[in-house]
């Protein structure tokens, strides 16, 4: 662990950020040749064009965190924790992070977090929870490669998921950037609906999987702005897990969240788990969306049942 000082109780700022996708892009016409669907179909379900498929997690999220590091301007030396928020680690150990921490040089340690596609939001409350214990900055990385435990025989399945990672530096400091309010949630009576059996592939009640993520997707959003104290018309942007489409359009009508709000990447990437939510986070500050003092809504849901939401200040 490198240097820790006193913890300040406010800040968490997001410094840096980056992203990494395999080159393999595979598109609905792609998948159209070996199941039994149509590009037509898959675009009107979901809202998914194409996904990228290939490499591995650490691969993924060393780029993405190298990526990270150089916009915060940062070494490895400076680097106190790498959380790797992961369902599809190399191995079953050691952690993909220790690998990942090895790679960039960081001196402090490293730990991988698994809340499936709730992961990124449940690694940005830790890193807060971290840098209140006295870390100066957090390496925080969701990446996936959901390719290797999809079912490529499945259609219901197969259409659905793409290989990514996206990177954040949080770090305590001066100036805007804080966690303002934050709900995490699971219930496991509900494994059954989404699963993979270690070494086995996912199998997914769809339908039951939609309703349920429309709901707590709505209460857990609701819950983080009451604990944040913020209205919709206080945010700057929307950032959901990008599972469906459908899914997002269902829940933010019902928070009264209006289009232009709700960042997405679905269409080129599809559901890259945990990785979705800091890809489209990086997209949106890249493209010039995002400006220091910001609010941003995340709301991560998968299995497990989990949920995640947070508010969070943008930095930078
Ligand atoms: N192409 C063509 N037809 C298909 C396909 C396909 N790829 N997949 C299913 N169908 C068929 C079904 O067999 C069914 O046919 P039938 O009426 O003859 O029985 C019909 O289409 C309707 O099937 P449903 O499953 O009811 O279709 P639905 O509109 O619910 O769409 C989908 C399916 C896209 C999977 C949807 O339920 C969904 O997105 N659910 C949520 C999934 C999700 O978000 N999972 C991940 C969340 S968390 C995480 O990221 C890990």
């Amino acid at each position: 662990m490198g240097d820790v000082t006193t913890p300040s109780p406010s800040s968490a700022r997001i410094t840096g950020w980056g992203t990494a996708l395999p080159e393999k892009v595979v598109t609905n016409a792609d998948l159209e040749s070996t199941l039994d669907t149509t590009d037509e179909w898959i675009v009107e379900r979901t809202g998914i064009r194409e996904r990228r498929i290939g490499g591995t997690t650490t691969g993924l999220g060393i780029e993405a965190g190298r990526r990270a590091m150089e916009r915060a301007g940062i070494t490895g030396a400076e680097v106190d924790l790498v959380v790797l928020c992961t369902s599809t680690p190399d191995e079953a150990m050691p952690a993909s992070a220790s690998v990942i921490q090895h790679e960039l040089g960081v001196a402090g340690g490293a730990v991988d977090l698994n809340a499936a596609c709730s992961g990124f939001v449940y690694g940005l409350v830790a890193a807060d929870g971290f840098l209140r214990a006295g870390l100066r900055r957090v390496l925080l990385i969701g990446a996936e490669t959901m390719s290797r435990i999809v079912d490529w025989e499945d259609r219901g399945t197969a259409i659905l998921f793409g290989d990514g990672a996206g990177a954040v530096v949080v770090e305590r400091g001066q100036g805007p950037g804080r966690v303002l309010g934050f709900d995490l949630g699971s219930d496991g009576s509900l494994r059954h609906i989404l699963h993979a059996d270690t070494a086995g592939t996912i199998e997914m009640d769809g339908p039951e999987v939609f309703r349920r993520a429309v709901r707590v997707m709505v209460d857990s959003a609701t819950r983080a702005m009451q604990q944040a104290g913020v209205e919709v018309e206080d945010l700057s942007l929307f950032v959901p897990h990008q599972a469906n489409i459908r899914i997002i359009e269902a829940a933010t009508r019902r928070l009264g969240i209006p289009d232009e709000l709700i960042g997405t990447n679905l269409a080129a990437v599809g559901n890259t788990s945990a990785a979705s939510i800091p890809l489209v986070l990086a997209d949106a500050a890249d493209d010039g969306r995002l400006r220091p003092g910001d609010l941003v809504l995340v709301i991560g849901f998968g299995a497990g049942m989990s949920w995640a939401s947070a508010v969070i200040e943008w930095a930078r």
